[in-house]
């Protein structure tokens, strides 16, 4: 083909494309008008056709550590609601309570994620609550559930174990050093041994040799699926070959631990010592109760390991950064932690220690594991405001919106959270203080709400304890301002950089 038939093909293309676009606007507008919506603030492309700057300005702002900023920016600059393009389809931004009750919550049924993810997760994941929408949702839901439950994750023996081998690594002689590396360590061996039943051995130092081979596959399983999603419909342009390969090696990895849980789940009855106690509450096994197809496990633990990497680690690094950074909160918290005496950290105890469950909280507002959110409608609705010149009229979103939404903005909103929204004050939680609803949703919230809340609390709550009963200081050794690099999760760009200083006092053990 010669070169100017191919800009004569591409020309035809573009205006073909921006005709089809002038006509479902028509068609938006008329349906629109019908329901009382106005059209929210329009952000000010350069391609007016496909929007294909606001993508590339987000995936220059993500490779600079900038990602959440540049939202912010955009709100700051747009309001509570607009309208963008993405790839050439509609897109609204929202940061607005009442819209996020109605696509959370509300009519939670009519925007699903499904349309984003499946197609481009299938070859690494497959159907499960990460990828699916509906039914496929449901059935989903339901076989974790259980494994959530109270007397599923209150056992904090493993952690235990597995948080002294990290206290025998790091340096303790007061120079500095950075603990997220250790924590998120930590929590690939908590991750494993919850979902398949063995830890993966990282801070044992021996880790099985299959196991670096398959941290590796998947990281690159889940940064190809990142890289799918966020390519939309160019995402033909990212060879699948390396992908495809990495996907592979994730699912041998994983068929070992679903083999086992279902000869396991076989010969259970009769085996009755403590190792069996553990194994009964890992998720595979407690969903091989439940179906023995082998497919499904296996796709089901890749995604509840998507949702356990990182999440529980990136929430305590940043909590004992805060405490760094903050020596009089810090020192509080101590005080009330070692004021429980001998009492154990459990269930019972930890949420006594009120000062820190309010470190804990303020870091989830402050530094939310999961910043940004989305969701497509799945018919066409009517969003309750954002729109017109005042940005409170109702707003239109035709059956394949997406609707993208900033926690970190949410967060950090001054209308909510007063002039010192950007402060870091655990003590805005005192006295059972309750934000208004929609305005506080690190764990999400509605149906897909995360079903690890507790856990995932609980579990911070106790490391952070044990963490203050061995040192009485934390010295923050980060001169640089913060910055979150988001992937999967958002953790520190700079890590965790402290220095500890033993503790003198008699730790009643
Ligand atoms: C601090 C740690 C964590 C945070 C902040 C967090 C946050 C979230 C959020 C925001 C959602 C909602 C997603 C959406 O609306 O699309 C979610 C869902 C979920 N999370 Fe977590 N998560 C954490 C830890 C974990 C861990 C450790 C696990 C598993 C071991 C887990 C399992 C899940 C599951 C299964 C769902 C989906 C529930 C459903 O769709 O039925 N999470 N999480
Ligand atoms: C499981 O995942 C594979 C690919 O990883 C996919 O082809 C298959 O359809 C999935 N099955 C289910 C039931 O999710
Ligand atoms: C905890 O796991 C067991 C299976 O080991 C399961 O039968 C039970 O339903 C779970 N606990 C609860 C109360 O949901």
């Amino acid at each position: 083909m010669t070169a100017m038939s191919l800009l004569s093909l591409v020309a035809c293309f573009v205006a073909a494309f921006a005709a089809y676009r002038l006509y479902v606007a028509y068609r938006v507008r008329l349906t629109a008008q019908q329901h009382g919506c106005q059209a929210a603030a329009r952000y000010k492309h350069k391609d007016p056709v496909f929007g294909l700057d606001i993508f590339l300005r987000t995936g220059d702002a993500i490779t600079k550590n900038q990602f959440l900023v540049e939202h912010q920016r955009r709100y700051d600059a747009y309001g509570h609601t607009f309208e963008a393009l993405n790839f050439g389809s509609r897109a609204i931004y929202s940061v607005h309570p009442e819209n996020l009750r109605a696509v959370f919550s509300k009519n939670a049924a009519d925007w699903g994620i499904q349309p984003l993810r499946l197609r481009n997760m299938s070859p690494f994941c497959g159907t499960g609550f990460i990828t699916a929408d509906g039914s496929d949702w449901k059935i989903s839901h339901d076989l974790l559930k259980p494994s959530f439950h109270r007397s599923n994750i209150s056992d904090f023996g493993p952690l235990e174990e597995h948080l002294r081998l990290l206290l025998e690594q790091i340096p303790t002689d007061g120079s500095k050093f950075d603990l997220q590396p250790f924590i998120l360590k930590l929590y690939l061996d908590m991750g494993t041994l919850f979902l398949f039943g063995e830890s993966i051995g990282m801070l044992s130092g021996t880790p099985p040799s299959h196991a670096q081979g398959f941290l590796d596959a998947f990281q690159a399983g889940v940064n190809g699926c990142g890289l799918r999603i966020a390519l939309g419909p160019l995402n033909f342009l990212m060879p699948k070959g390396a992908w495809l390969k990495a996907c592979g090696n994730v699912h041998e990895f994983a068929k070992v631990y679903v083999d086992r849980a279902i000869e396991y789940r076989n010969k259970i009855s009769s085996v009755e010592d403590s190792q069996a106690k553990v194994h009964q509450r890992t998720l595979l096994f407690n969903m091989a109760q439940q179906t023995d197809d082998r497919t499904i496990l296996r796709n089901q633990t890749v995604q509840a390991m998507m949702a356990s990497t990182e999440t529980t680690a990136s929430l305590i690094s940043h909590v004992i950064r805060n405490l760094a950074s903050n020596p009089d909160i810090c020192a509080h918290v101590r005080a009330e932690v070692l004021a429980l005496g001998d009492a154990p950290l459990d269930f019972d105890q930890l949420p006594r220690i009120k000062s820190l469950q309010h470190v804990i909280t303020e870091t989830l507002r402050l530094y939310p594991v999961f910043p940004q959110m989305n969701r497509v409608s799945l018919k066409d609705i009517v969003l309750p405001t954002g729109g017109g010149s005042d940005g409170t009229a109702p707003v239109f979103a035709p059956a394949g919106t997406l609707f993208d939404t900033s926690f970190s903005t949410l967060h950090r909103d001054p209308k909510i959270w007063g002039p010192d929204a950007d402060d870091f004050r655990p003590s805005r939680w005192e006295n059972d203080y309750s934000p208004p609803p929609f305005t506080f949703m690190p764990f999400g919230a509605g149906p897909r709400q995360c079903l690890a809340q507790q856990k995932a609390t609980m579990e911070t709550s106790y490391v952070v304890s044990r963490i203050l009963q061995e040192f009485s200081g934390i010295k923050s050794e980060d001169e640089k301002p913060y910055q979150a690099q988001v992937a999967l999760t958002a953790k520190s760009a700079h890590g965790c950089l402290v220095s500890l200083t033993p503790a003198t006092e008699q730790i009643v053990e």
